[in-house]
């Protein structure tokens, strides 16, 4: 037991009344640590109900899961993610405290009715799936093109989104410049429009301290302090870099936010927060990265970047850490 608190890095008072306990009563963070000091997934192995993503999503981390939660530090107070997505590793951490958001409004519309209005939601998610055709995905995706969007509920906006990622076309979920959604409708025969997990994410989410945003990741990066742990998970640098890429300066992610993110990962980490970060592993990266201050960790990903079959298979990514 005293090999195990030390590989764990969980006290061995703790451990000890830990192991009085079943596995799936004992904190997120713990179970993670155990399973690393072991080597095991103990999770799997007590089969705990965990909450998973709720949407697919493109950079979803899923597949990454075990390559990342390698590098998490083993302890740390508030667990920011700032890119969150689909929120794949907040979900496999479940942390007591985090601040989560991303810029996209209807990502922020889901969580947080997901967090605050599961039943409704799940009510609203069952009508969609009782009339779910290809005309009717074309009706509400008009929604934000004839008006209608406006005068919809925010978890009314929640549904529409969930059910439009579940339907359409491989999951994507795209916007033209006037914030149009133009995803065809999908071919799957019988899509899973109530996700499943959605009752354990939103017991993770509400009975935590989980604070939900929808900014620039940037203007949530503020409240961070010593001993906190953030996890940057951006929009990629492309493998074949455009011009498009490198002279952006407003509105998508070019090489400019790309320095900007790297600035703010240095900054905090001269401030005592613990960065992890996750990027494609191109030469920029590394350049981008070549402060002493980071450490690089090369790993393999298999999944779908794009929507074409072509764009699938392993690719290659790194894991950049300041601590
Ligand atoms: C690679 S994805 C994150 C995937 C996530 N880790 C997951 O497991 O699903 C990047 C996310 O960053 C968001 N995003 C892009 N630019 C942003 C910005 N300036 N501020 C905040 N979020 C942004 C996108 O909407 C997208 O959800």
């Amino acid at each position: 037991m005293k090999d195990l608190a030390k590989k764990s890095g969980i006290t061995y008072t703790t451990l000890m009344s830990m192991v009085q306990k079943p596995v799936d009563t004992w904190k997120t963070q713990n179970q993670v640590k155990v399973s690393s000091a072991l080597g095991e997934d103990i999770i799997a192995s007590a089969k705990i109900q965990a909450p998973t993503p709720f949407i697919k999503w493109v950079g979803g981390k899923r597949q990454l899961l075990p390559q990342l939660k390698k590098y998490i530090p083993n302890n740390f107070e508030t667990y920011f993610e700032p890119f969150v997505g689909g929120g794949a590793l907040l979900l496999a951490l479940q942390p007591e405290r985090a601040v989560i958001n991303d810029f996209n409004p209807d990502l922020y519309f889901a969580w947080s009715a997901v967090k605050e209005d599961l039943h409704h939601l799940t009510e609203l998610l069952a009508v969609h799936q009782n009339k779910n055709s290809k005309e009717y995905y074309l009706d509400i995706r008009s929604m934000d093109r004839d008006g209608r969007i406006v005068r919809l509920s925010d978890t009314e906006r929640a549904a529409r989104f969930i059910y439009m990622n579940k339907t359409g076309f491989n999951g994507l979920w795209r916007v033209n410049s006037k914030g149009q959604n133009n995803v065809p409708f999908g071919t799957y025969t019988n899509p899973q429009i109530v996700p499943p997990s959605l009752p354990y994410v939103s017991k993770y989410l509400s009975r935590n301290d989980v604070q939900i945003f929808n900014l620039d990741y940037q203007d949530i990066m503020d409240s961070a302090k010593q001993n906190d742990f953030v996890y940057f998970d951006p929009p990629y640098i492309p493998v074949n870099l455009t011009s498009t890429f490198t002279s952006y300066t407003a509105g998508g992610f070019g090489l400019v936010q790309q320095e900007e993110l790297r600035d703010l990962a240095l900054e905090l980490a001269s401030d005592g927060v613990s960065v992890m970060l996750s990027n494609a592993d191109v030469p920029l990266t590394k350049e981008l990265y070549q402060d002493k201050a980071f450490k690089i960790h090369h790993v393999k990903a298999n999944r779908a970047i794009n929507s074409k079959a072509t764009g699938r298979g392993k690719i290659g990514e790194v894991i950049i850490t300041t601590y």
